[in-house]
């Protein structure tokens, strides 16, 4: 039986996927030791293999095959826009995209300014203010602690996950526009969606019964 391999996102994103596999039959006793710095996992009597990466990467994984399936949060895959199959909500980790800043910042929105907008999602940024809102802004990429930058004044607005609010509110921000709920997903290769559909959909069933439970 060839492996078939699966790609969690570092965190509490994969701990929670672990748990929802273990439901459906699905073990990784190896994966459980806290201590191990290995990479990758093997349940030989699934046949399936399990590795850990990077959020941002588990996308890219998929799309190339070396991954057959991953998950992943919605925030990354419209962020990576990777030619990959979104075949299941996993309704984890909801949260929201949102613009956020000062509510004097609400004015500038309106009157379609010129404003600067920092974000770790420059794509999802652009997509939204040139796209849908036909706005025209400067995009500044930030690697995390995105909210710093209106306090400083880096930017007008930031683009950034909400999820209970605390981060804005204990900075003085707002949110300002929500552009889309987000949640993690189940993704999957193409060429292994041909190739190994039985295996892959009776995966992606038993996760969805699961969730059901
Ligand atoms: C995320 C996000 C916000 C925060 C939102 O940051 O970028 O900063 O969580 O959560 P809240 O609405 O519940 O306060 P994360 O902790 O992932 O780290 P980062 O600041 O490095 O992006």
């Amino acid at each position: 039986m060839k492996y078939l391999t699966i790609a969690l996102a570092k965190g509490r994103l994969a701990k929670q996927t672990l748990a929802l596999l273990e439901q459906t039959g699905i073990t990784c006793e190896e994966m459980k030791d806290k201590d191990t710095r290995k990479l990758i996992f093997v349940n030989e009597e699934l046949g399936l293999k399990f590795f850990l990466s990077k959020t941002s990467d588990v996308p890219t994984y998929v799309e190339y095959g070396a991954a057959d399936i991953g998950v992943v949060g919605s925030d990354t895959i419209l962020e990576e826009g990777r030619k990959i199959l979104e075949v299941l909500d996993l309704g984890l980790g909801k949260c929201r995209m949102c613009v956020a800043g000062p509510a004097s910042a609400r004015e500038l929105l309106k009157k379609n300014e010129i404003i600067r907008v920092a974000s770790k999602y420059p794509k999802i940024a652009k997509d939204y203010f040139y796209n849908k809102k036909h706005q025209t802004v400067e995009i500044v990429k930030l690697n995390g602690s995105v909210e710093l930058a209106p306090i400083v004044g880096l930017s007008e607005v930031i683009v950034d996950i909400v999820e209970t609010g605390s981060t804005l509110k204990e900075n003085g921000l707002e949110v300002l526009e929500e552009i889309c709920p987000l949640s993690a997903r189940v993704v999957v290769n193409e060429a292994s969606m041909k190739m190994q559909r039985e295996r892959i959909t009776k995966i992606v069933k038993d996760l969805k019964q699961a969730l059901n439970e």
